[in-house]
């Protein structure tokens, strides 16, 4: 597939640029279907990103007609310093004032199982009678080792096809993890990839050559970031100067 790789001089530009593109496909979203879901990334680089959305383009939407999910979240309470839905909630959803109903947290402080349960439980409440959910705005991030949201090389996560959200394991503390799976992923309207810093340009080449090539294959050679190639929407990595090497 052809990939829309785009490539900006550092951090902030990234964030200038991909709270721009989040802005851009909600507003289009609502203004196709009244409604629209973001869902966000964890880790440390959209957080800049969220800061740019909550300061620059807190009145550019309705916020409190937009969905909030998550791609992962770690196994630990709300309030843990690796929650993402704690630095969600710190870099953006509290400055945009976005009401707690419309945010579906991962209750990752149940535990893997129960709270994968718990979460598709919401998922099929917000997307209700559909076989998978169309996501209209998804942010995901890359890890050294080619993992996205959390899925992790050699984790049997990677070959969940059913559920829409399953336990998974990271090789990091925290090691139990909740995470969307490949098919909601790539049932995505509109994907977008951020990608910064130097020690990201190796997994950076590796997933991108995996991408231009078509490859298709599922086999453990390709980054699991490689495997998120829409069925029907869009993708796009938006990379810094320093993760493009
Ligand atoms: C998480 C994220 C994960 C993240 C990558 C990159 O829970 O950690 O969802 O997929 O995007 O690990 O993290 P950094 O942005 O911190 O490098």
């Amino acid at each position: 597939m052809s990939i829309d790789v785009r490539v900006v001089e550092d951090a902030q530009a990234l964030a200038v640029h991909a709270a721009q593109e989040v802005v851009d496909q909600l507003r289009a979203a609502l203004e196709a279907r009244g409604s629209a879901t973001l869902c966000l990334s964890g880790g440390s680089t959209p957080r800049t990103t969220y800061e740019r959305i909550a300061g620059h383009h807190r009145h550019a939407l309705p916020w409190e007609r937009v969905t909030f999910l998550f791609g992962d979240e770690r196994c630990v309470p709300a309030d843990d310093v690796a929650s993402n839905a704690r630095m969600a909630r710190e870099a953006m959803l509290v400055t945009l004032g976005v009401p707690r109903a419309h945010v579906l947290r991962i209750e990752g402080e149940h535990g893997p199982a129960l709270a994968s349960e718990l979460y598709e439980a919401r998922l099929r409440e917000t997307f209700p009678g559909v076989t998978l959910p169309r996501i209209d705005m998804l942010l995901l991030g890359i890890g050294n080792d080619g993992h996205t949201a959390s899925l992790f090389p050699g984790d049997a996560a990677l070959e969940e096809r059913e559920r829409w959200v399953c336990p998974a394991r990271a090789p990091d503390e925290p090691h139990d993890r909740v995470t969307l799976t490949f098919p909601v992923l790539t049932a995505a309207r509109r994907a977008l990839v951020l990608v910064s810093g130097a020690g990201k340009t190796a997994t950076v080449d590796a997933c991108l050559r995996h991408l231009g090539e078509r490859s298709g294959e599922t086999s453990a050679t390709v980054p699991p970031a490689a495997r998120v190639t829409p069925t029907e929407g869009s993708l796009s990595w938006l990379i810094d100067e320093a993760a493009a090497g």
